[in-house]
């Protein structure tokens, strides 16, 4: 039997077993993928005994993903540009590493909004934090000229943007709505709205009538900062879509399938964040 899990601590609340666990079942697969929580320095110890436990590899999620990236042998280049690690996987006895958070937001971003890149427009990020830097990553990859990324703390824009280059600019935060105003995408990277709580506060009035409106919270599915876009007759992308997508190429090196984010998956997840509520 092929075996996976995902590490973390806490990791009750983990939704990747669910996913995974789909996609064994739908495709027939004799593997199975758990939760495993690894205490506080415990990490080194639990990824050396990885293949000694039976595990092909791991995903990896709060608060191990930095440390992950320095523990592996072998982490791909979008892993170091990221600075983090959330996929590992065992390849002729040596732990491998790379980061799917930026092709599972580009992949449902290009999916839900196959047009976003129709204007030649700037990208507006709100945040600097770790699901910040894979989201910058995934759009200079894909080849946009100007990314905005406003903070609530300025230093930590101004450090990210340092480490990425001249195509991405910090602007302040109290600059946030006439930032994001012509973007052709607004991507919400920060917790706030999650569960419901807090408020960005953006002001939709005058955006450009094409502007995507993403976030990557996907507790509630429709935050309110995508409620408002909404209202103001802005197309949205949730969170949830980015979740299903980052785990295809983790399942693909464990379990050798090339997965399928499904109408079905999506609605059986989705049911779950419903549910939890
Ligand atoms: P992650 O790895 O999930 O991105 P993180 O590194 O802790 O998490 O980053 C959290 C981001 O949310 C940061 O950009 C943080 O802003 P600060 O750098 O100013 O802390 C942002 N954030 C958290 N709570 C916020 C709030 N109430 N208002 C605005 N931004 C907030």
């Amino acid at each position: 039997m092929r075996r996976a899990c995902v590490i973390g601590w806490p990791i009750e609340h983990s939704r990747s077993p669910a996913i995974h666990g789909y996609w064994l079942n739908r495709y027939g697969i004799d593997g199975s993928y758990t939760k495993e929580a690894v205490q506080p320095g415990r990490l080194e110890g639990f990824l050396r005994l990885l293949a000694t436990n039976g595990y092909r590899g791991c995903n990896v999620t709060i608060p191990y993903k930095e440390d992950a990236l320095h523990l592996v042998d072998e982490a791909d280049e979008t892993a170091t540009a990221i600075g983090a690690a959330n996929t590992l996987w065992l390849e002729d006895g040596r732990l491998f590493a790379t980061n799917t958070d930026a092709y599972g937001y580009m992949a449902y971003l290009a999916a839900r909004a196959p047009n976003w890149q129709r204007r030649d427009a700037p990208v507006a990020i709100l945040g600097a934090g770790g699901a910040a830097r894979a989201i910058v990553h995934g759009f200079l990859e894909a080849g946009v000229s100007e990314i905005r990324i406003m903070n609530r703390t300025r230093d930590r824009a101004d450090a990210l943007a340092l480490n990425f280059g001249r195509r991405v600019k910090v602007k302040d935060w109290s600059e946030r709505s006439a930032a994001a105003r012509d973007a052709a995408v607004l991507v919400n990277t920060t917790a706030v709205g999650l569960k419901g709580e807090g408020e960005l506060g953006i002001d939709f009035a005058g955006f450009h009538p094409e502007c995507i409106v993403s976030d990557i919270v996907y507790v509630p599915l429709e935050t309110a900062l995508m409620r408002d876009a909404r209202q103001h007759g802005l197309k949205t992308v949730d969170g949830l879509g980015m979740l299903l997508h980052q785990a295809v190429p983790g399942f693909e090196k464990w379990f050798g399938v090339r997965p399928e984010v499904t109408p079905e998956l999506y609605e059986r997840i989705a049911a779950g964040i419903v549910e939890a509520r």
